[in-house]
């Protein structure tokens, strides 16, 4: 699947591919999500049907065909002149389910259309509420089942590799950036509503509010610790992403997949916990099934295969790790999801 990033990284401008690439800071924590799975080690089981690998599994009631899902990625038009319409159609293709972004380059109703149901909503919530409302109820009426609200850049963040990059791309940005790069106020979600996010004040309160606001499911995108997890199931959340924005938010964060272990215990199979970050092989998605996520979520990698490929390359990437997940299920005497438990893994502490 990585072999879509060489050619990513040549179809891009140094600064779109610099919005890709990289984190915060030093870009440890980004390095520290694909560093994470190299802690955790296999213990297959031999001797047992796998003639018939079933990767099926139930989310909110919804049979998926794959626990794999495609994470919110921002302003995609950026990557490829067909944006989130090209994923759209790929997810459709391959039965994947899509979370499309509140800075989205194409409106939700577009994409609904596109993929043929309407996709998970990820919520940067607005700087007021009453643009929440408003945007919450757009959303709701385009027919999104599931509301995804990103908690984890609620403090600011610091893109020094991406300003780098930047400063690299000596082209004319206006023409696409009017109001300068980085700028969400034109972008489709926010017709009628001021183009601030990310309310630093926001706290459990604003759980409440949104989950009386709403109908939809509603899952937190950001959660990495027990403590949090433990707060979700009192404010009534339904899903928990374990993710750190694919290091995109915070420095020196352990990975994820370090991460899933106490939230997903802390919940204790009350509300399904998904995960994200770093996820580039099979094996990967199989070691977070195993400490029991529902499902994974891979945002880099399929934006490689839009960037390279449009519609096509996105396609390719999700059969290529639904390849790699059904032959480790084979491998390992687990034909089935539901065969996957912490018997199949042996965690390894880096430090020994
Ligand atoms: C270019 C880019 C843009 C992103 N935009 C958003 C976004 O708009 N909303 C959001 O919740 N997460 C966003 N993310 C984070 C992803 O949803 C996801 O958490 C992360 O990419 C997973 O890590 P991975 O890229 O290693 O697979 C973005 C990530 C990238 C790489």
């Amino acid at each position: 699947m990585m072999d879509f990033e060489e050619p990513a990284r040549q179809a891009l401008s140094p600064a779109h591919w610099g919005y890709l690439a990289t984190g915060v800071d030093d870009d440890d924590t980004l390095g520290a999500n694909l560093a994470g799975f190299k802690h955790i080690q296999l213990r297959p089981r031999h001797l047992i049907d796998v003639s018939k690998p079933n990767l099926r599994t139930e989310v909110f009631g919804v049979t998926w065909e794959s626990p794999v899902f495609l994470c919110p990625v921002g302003a995609q038009k950026a990557f490829h002149p067909e944006g989130e319409v090209a994923v759209a159609r790929a997810a459709r293709a391959q039965k994947t389910t899509q979370i499309l972004s509140t800075v989205t380059s194409v409106s939700v109703e577009d994409v609904a259309a596109a993929l043929g149901t309407p996709p998970w909503y990820q919520l940067y919530m607005p700087a007021t509420w009453d643009a929440t409302q408003r945007m919450v109820s757009r959303v709701e009426a385009a027919g999104c089942s599931v509301l995804v609200w990103t908690i984890d850049l609620l403090g600011g963040r610091n893109t020094e590799t991406l300003t780098r990059f930047r400063r690299a791309d000596a082209r004319d940005c206006s023409p696409c950036h009017p109001s300068g790069p980085g700028s969400i106020a034109s972008k489709p979600m926010f017709r009628g509503i001021a183009g601030e996010i990310n309310p630093p004040e926001a706290t459990w309160d604003y759980v409440d509010r949104l989950r009386k606001l709403t109908r939809m499911k509603l899952i937190l995108k950001g959660i990495e610790t027990a403590e949090d997890a433990k707060l979700c199931l009192k404010h009534g959340v339904d899903g928990i992403l374990v993710s750190n924005h694919g290091g995109r938010a915070t420095e020196t964060l352990r990975s994820t997949i370090e991460s899933l272990p106490e939230v997903v215990d802390s919940v204790g199979g009350r509300i399904p916990v998904f995960v994200d970050g770093g996820f580039r092989r099979g094996t990967d998605v199989y070691k977070a099934l195993a400490l029991g996520a529902k499902a994974v979520g891979v945002g880099r990698p399929y934006i490689y295969g839009l960037a390279a490929f449009g519609q096509e390359g996105v396609e390719r990437v999700l059969e290529i790790l639904r390849a790699e997940l059904q032959l480790v299920m084979r491998q390992c005497g687990t034909p089935s999801l539901a065969q996957i438990t912490r018997a199949s893994i042996q965690m390894n502490n880096p430090k020994s």
